[in-house]
């Protein structure tokens, strides 16, 4: 198999169940070098579960999902979620923590982020 043909992200058999509603039922879905994809359906059909479960905010009730490391070889992020680190999410409405400056957030999610310890400060003037 090419390199392009080895999806950045797989999706398999992603189900999500909250109770007895069915979140998110199946999902199959491969995203590929370079695509930019849309998920379009309706209010309550499962969009934010699926981003959820990709952030690992929300475990899968079954099915697994895939990213692709730096040696072509995909991943399960519930067992190897290392790829995580470099990705960045914008879920639904943002909510931050109250009491903390600006400063404050930026350096708490570059610490979550192993950002390294010495650029931190630097880096969040440059923002
Ligand atoms: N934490 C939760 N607890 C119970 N039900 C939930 C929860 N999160 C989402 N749901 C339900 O799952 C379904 C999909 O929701 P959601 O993923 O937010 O849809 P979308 O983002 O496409 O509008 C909806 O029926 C919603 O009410
Ligand atoms: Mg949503």
């Amino acid at each position: 198999m090419s390199i392009s043909e080895i999806p950045l992200i797989k999706f398999e058999n992603l189900t999500r169940d909250f109770g007895s509603i069915k979140a998110v039922d199946n999902l199959n879905l491969e995203v590929h070098e370079g695509e930019i994809i849309g998920l379009v359906c309706p209010n309550g059909a499962g969009k934010t579960t699926v981003i959820k479960m990709l952030a690992k905010i929300l475990t899968p009730s079954r099915g697994r999902i895939f990213i692709r490391d730096k040696d072509n070889k995909l991943q399960d992020i519930a067992t190897n979620p290392k790829n995580l680190h470099k990705s960045g999410f914008l879920i639904d409405i943002p909510n931050f923590y109250e009491g903390m400056t600006a400063y404050d957030l930026l350096k708490y999610f570059a610490k979550l982020q192993n950002y390294s310890k010495n650029k931190i400060d630097t880096r969040i003037d440059e923002v």
